[in-house]
């Protein structure tokens, strides 16, 4: 879709509606272990996108014809929040959001060492309080933190991005009037610890060398988003053993 006249997604200097470069990420933020009846969870801010994620398992399969008597089977759903966009979006699944959860289950059950857990299943629940743009990317990412919060044994976290094209530019991380009004959009998930690309979509068209731009710009975020996801486990281990440590009466105490 074209852009309303007077709407500029990118300037003569190259800057986008919000300032960024065009192989510049959002801010996110990630914060793990936010749910305390989930295995495993992580909240998550990228731009206005707000996302939990929560992990449940490895525990018995219900209906049990689809358990695997081999290895674990992964089970997503991603679901929209009615409040998270600016059109109440009715609850329930559509086939948006299935054809989501179907991706984002085959994105992570490559991660996962599935063999450890015959007949189990494991459930990654992903939830969209606020959408603008790059929610599958979002849930994929959380997804992945709460599954190693979880304690879930994996070869690797799964780290996700979009890139697309704007205005003949290729750009890294698109927003909402980016996503609307753009040429192309091209989600891409890899594993950054082995390199494997486990989500790959595309929406529009790009040259062979807007191709290889777009997704050098989505490898390489990924490997910074990496390093964001570490960052929010460890930062959930240190305060835990603080809070430990805070809770131990001191060295003092105990000899009275
Ligand atoms: O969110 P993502 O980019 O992965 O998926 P999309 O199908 O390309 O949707 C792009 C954006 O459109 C979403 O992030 C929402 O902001 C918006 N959207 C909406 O406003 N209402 C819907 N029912 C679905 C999506």
């Amino acid at each position: 879709m074209k852009p309303p006249p007077g709407l500029k997604l990118i300037d003569e200097n190259g800057r986008r509606m919000d300032g960024r470069r065009p192989d510049e990420l959002r801010k996110i933020t990630m914060k793990a272990g936010v749910l305390k009846r989930a295995d495993g969870s992580c909240y998550l801010e990228w731009g206005n996108n707000k996302v939990i994620a929560g992990v449940y398992g490895p525990r018995e399969v219900h209906p049990r014809h689809d358990q695997d008597a081999t290895q674990a089977i992964v089970r997503c759903r991603y679901s929209m929040s009615p409040f998270s966009v600016d059109d109440r979006k009715r609850p329930g699944p559509d086939r948006r959001s299935q054809e989501i959860s179907k991706l984002l289950g085959e994105a992570l059950s490559p991660v996962v060492l599935r063999q450890m857990f015959p007949r189990t299943a494991i459930d990654v629940f992903c939830e969209i309080l606020e959408a603008e743009a790059g929610t599958r990317c979002a849930a994929l990412t959380a997804a992945s933190v709460a599954l190693a919060d979880a304690g879930i044994p994996m070869k690797g976290m799964v780290a996700s991005v979009a890139a697309g094209k704007i205005d003949n530019t290729v750009v890294l991380d698109l927003r909402k009037e980016e996503d609307n009004f753009g040429d192309t959009d091209l989600p891409v998930a890899i594993i950054p610890k082995t390199g494997e690309i486990v989500l790959l979509q595309m929406d529009g068209h790009f040259t062979d060398d807007e191709f290889d731009v777009a997704m050098q710009y989505s490898i390489d975020a990924c490997h910074q988003i990496h390093g964001m996801q570490k960052q929010a486990l460890r930062e959930k281990y240190l305060d835990a053993a603080v809070e430990k440590r805070m809770s131990e009466p001191a060295e003092s105490e105990v000899m009275l």
